[in-house]
């Protein structure tokens, strides 16, 4: 891994920081954006069937990191991310994990609608733990109580899920920007997704909302070739370790926190939100 203004960051990302940093958002542009695995791919789905009226058909069209590039996947060995936005018609939807300082600044000139995931830190800190394993691409996290170690001092990629957070909370004040937390939306997905729609400006009726609930659910996505990442080889995703559709529930942190990780990250917790105004559930 690199670094970038103290962010550490893959090493692919920070080659290509120029290109990334000055990409030009365009009108009509609206990104999803997020910390490493807060549910983005589900935030993704959900926008994608939104501007596409409900078509399930049309949701079925390309995988997901061809329908939403990513944009800080600027160039890999099996994907381009700046290339496939470059060729997209309008409305672009694009996904970041990029904490907001380092937003490419045309986002903020075009005036972007951002609509920002966040999911509570323990189960964040578990599901990024086996997607490390997954991922060939990423670095090896060693053993649990490691990796415990290094979410919390923030040196994984994308860096601190605090700053991350805290940094995106503050900006919604000053930006187009709607924050969801993924435990709201598996307490109430319907609730959450007509959010998202009043802020696309997207008016559906119930019926198509409905249709919605139902194809993002966990299990409808699970089995979804299109979002479910089975169509990258192993050599990227290895999901004989663990699949990317892993257990999309909330607290599943309780099977593997130990109780003194449990209290060392509570107290953690305290002190870096205390004064935020943020607050996540850990359970429901
Ligand atoms: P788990 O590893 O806890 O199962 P991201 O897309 O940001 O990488 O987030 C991935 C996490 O979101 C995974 O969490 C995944 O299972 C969960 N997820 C994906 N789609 C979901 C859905 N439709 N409902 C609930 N969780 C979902």
């Amino acid at each position: 891994m690199g670094e970038i203004e103290g962010v550490p960051m893959l090493q692919d990302i920070c080659k290509e920081w120029d290109a990334i940093h000055s990409f030009q958002a365009r009108d009509g542009d609206i990104v999803v954006a997020s910390y490493p695995k807060s549910g983005t791919t589900w935030m993704q789905e959900i926008m994608d069937l939104i501007l596409q009226d409900g078509d399930t058909e049309k949701s079925l069209r390309a995988p997901c990191f061809v329908k939403v590039p990513f944009l800080e996947m600027a160039k890999t060995l099996f994907y381009s991310a700046l290339e496939f936005a470059n060729t997209m018609p309008p409305p672009r939807l694009l996904k970041i994990h990029l904490p907001v300082h380092l937003v490419p600044p045309s986002f903020w000139e075009k005036n972007t609608k951002i609509v920002y995931v966040a999911r509570n830190p323990k189960d964040c800190m578990v599901s990024y733990y086996y997607f490390h394993k997954m991922d060939q691409t990423m670095p090896d996290p060693g053993p649990w109580e490691h990796f415990f170690g290094l979410f919390l001092s923030g040196k994984v990629s994308w860096g601190s899920w605090f700053d991350h957070v805290i940094g995106w909370w503050k900006a919604k004040d000053r930006h187009q920007i709607l924050y969801i937390f993924y435990e709201d939306m598996i307490e109430d997905p319907q609730r959450e997704i007509r959010k998202v729609m009043t802020f696309l400006e997207k008016n559906l009726p119930d019926e198509v909302l409905q249709k919605i609930v139902q194809r993002t659910s966990f299990k409808s996505m699970k089995k979804n070739p299109m979002v479910n990442f089975t169509v990258l080889p192993t050599s990227v995703f290895d999901q004989t370790v663990s699949s990317f559709m892993r257990k999309g529930q909330v607290s599943d942190w309780k099977n593997h926190f130990l109780v003194s990780q449990n209290i060392l990250f509570d107290e953690e917790y305290k002190k870096r939100m205390a004064c935020s105004g943020l607050r996540f559930r850990m359970d429901l």
